[in-house]
């Protein structure tokens, strides 16, 4: 099979949410904390009456219906998730009433576990069989569903939650770049969940996890891209002349160096804990990539005064003393940066000189490291962050702010959450998204993470991308919701912390509060079974 990828993606979230505003004055909390500090706006919650199983059905089915998928025409069923409900049954045995009512049991795949990765572990798993000679012919449903809940304290208003169906096969309008993907695992304990209700977290030390992996995953994909440069950049120009889009691409511009940088990317979507997690990942990207522009610009220096018959510097030493007088980039490369010529003043280099008094360049050159090995105390230098923030303001705006839709009105989805980001960034884009490259990156405390590409194609009929950015309707959706006050989200997270693995129950919360199309928990018999409804 071919251009192996994401057919459709349907995003589901709960009908309720809170404000993050009206949450800093019920916490007594400095006016800014969650909005401007976390980047957040609302926060999606559920009641007694959901859980993960009934937004998988509710994703599931919708997905189903609205592009009218014949339930026996799925091969393979892929769940990621980190709020199972049982140790030993899989939420995909749950989703399996749904394609039973068709007598379809034939179907492979359960249940993938790694904090909020597993979604994208499921995702894997379902390019890897439709690739693969196990493929039957049959299409793949990837699930990825979440609630994230925080005891009080700081970590509370990073909460969400949410759930996304992805339908995956070949001739995909999201099509998985193969061998442009890279990841990077290890041992940690930055956020688990060994017992009760609350998951045990180390704050500073997730993000600073977060961002070493990005940054380990950067490296690995900027030397596999270097390894196969001609053939990435062909298949984006097949995906691009298929494409009616007059809009011009980056490739249009002529080749960049030997290396992946942002100039070759026109969208990022990373895995959003909270918005301002997605802006200090960014910007690592964007450091990295002005670091090596560093080392390229003294190879080249280097090579030109040995031609000068000078002495040379080694190309992998980078000295500030070595600065060139002419940098033929400038600092920010982003969708729309066609980038030639000398080095210009741009938007981001005058934002960092008004919030250091120096220059971009200078702010980010004080702090020389070595890309593929920065030392730890790097993720905690402010300094740092605040200048390559500053700096990759404008690229952040057209790369990655379309895809935040989700991210910032449901806060953290976990596994569904890289996921919803560019369900987000189709509904917003559309067909412009034909011939452009979306990098993706997901992360997994404990920890797993892998950034990879997807490149939008043109396809016809039901699966293209303008068809498919006009039937997820989340803006819709988001605007419909109900508000809650901050104290029925607390009392709501008691009364879910007293009911969590109770037997025979009946949830408090009514169905009336769901929309029409909602799977919902009927209830808990004395033997833990649980039954589920449909409104
Ligand atoms: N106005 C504006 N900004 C403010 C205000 C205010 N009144 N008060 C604080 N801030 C800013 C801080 O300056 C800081 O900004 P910076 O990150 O740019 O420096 C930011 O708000 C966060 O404040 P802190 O005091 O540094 O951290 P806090 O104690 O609020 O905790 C944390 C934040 C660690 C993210 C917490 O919410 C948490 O533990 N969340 C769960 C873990 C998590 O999401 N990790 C991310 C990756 S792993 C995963 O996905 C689960």
């Amino acid at each position: 099979a071919k251009h192996v990828g994401i057919l459709a993606l349907e995003v589901y979230f709960p009908n309720t949410f809170v404000s993050q505003e009206d949450l800093e004055v019920h916490d007594q909390v400095q006016p800014g904390k969650y909005t401007v500090g976390l980047g957040q706006r609302n926060m999606a919650f559920t009641g007694d009456q959901e859980d993960v199983v009934s937004m998988s059905l509710t994703a599931v089915h919708s997905l189903l219906e609205k592009y009218e998928i014949d339930p026996r025409d799925i091969g393979r069923l892929e769940v990621g998730t980190e709020s199972a409900l049982d140790r030993s049954k899989s939420i995909k045995t749950f989703l399996m009433s749904l394609f039973a009512e068709r007598g379809n049991h034939d179907i492979e795949g359960v249940d993938s576990l790694n904090a909020c990765y597993g979604g994208t572990a499921a995702l894997f798993n379902a390019v890897n069989w439709v690739e693969s000679r196990a493929w039957d012919g049959r299409l793949a449903l990837v699930v990825a569903a979440d609630i994230a809940m925080y005891a009080a304290g700081p970590a509370r208003p990073s909460g969400g939650c949410g759930a996304i169906a992805m339908l995956v096969g070949p001739d995909a309008p999201l099509d998985l770049e193969r061998g442009l993907c890279a990841s990077h695992m290890e041992h940690a304990y930055d956020f688990y969940k060994p017992c009760g209700f609350y998951p045990m977290v180390d704050g500073k030390s997730s993000v600073a996890c977060y961002l070493m992996a990005l940054d380990k995953c950067y490296a690995s994909l900027c030397e596999k891209f270097e390894r196969c440069r001609s053939n990435f950049e062909r298949q984006r120009r097949l995906a691009r002349s298929s494409s009616s889009s007059s809009r011009g691409a980056p490739g249009d511009a002529p080749s960049g160096p030997p290396s992946l940088t942002l100039a070759d990317v026109d969208y990022c979507v990373m895995h959003s804990p909270f918005v301002k997690m997605v802006r200090k990942g960014f910007a690592r990207i964007f450091y990295q990539d002005h670091l090596r522009a560093d080392i390229r610009r003294t190879a080249r220096q280097a090579r030109a005064e040995a031609r000068a018959g000078a002495p040379g510097l080694l190309p992998c030493m980078r000295s500030s003393s070595s600065k060139p007088t002419q940098d033929p980039r400038p600092l920010v490369a982003g969708a729309t940066a066609h980038i030639t010529g000398p080095p210009a003043k741009t938007a981001a280099d005058i934002l960092v000189e008004e919030e250091t008094g120096r220059s971009s360049a200078a702010t980010l050159d004080a702090h020389p490291a070595d890309p593929e090995n920065f030392p730890p105390e790097s993720y905690a230098d402010r300094d740092l962050e605040r200048a390559a923030v500053a700096a990759s303001s404008d690229a952040f705006t057209s790369m990655v702010e379309p895809s935040l839709m989700a991210a910032a009105e449901c806060g953290n989805m976990y596994a569904a959450s890289v996921h919803a980001g560019l369900a987000s960034l189709v509904e917003r884009e559309g067909a412009n998204l034909e011939g452009r490259r979306i990098l993706m990156y997901s992360y997994g405390s404990g920890l797993a993470a892998s950034l990879w590409s997807v490149i939008g194609r043109k396809v016809e009929g039901t699966f293209a991308l303008s068809s498919v950015s006009s039937k997820t309707r989340i803006r819709d959706r988001l605007e419909a919701r109900r508000k809650a006050e901050p104290t029925e989200f607390v009392a709501t997270l008691e009364l879910l912390e007293k009911q969590y693995r109770q037997a025979d129950y009946a949830p408090k919360k009514a169905a009336e509060d769901l929309r029409g199309g909602t799977f919902y928990l009927s209830g808990v018999d004395t033997m833990y079974r649980r039954t589920y409804a449909y409104k």
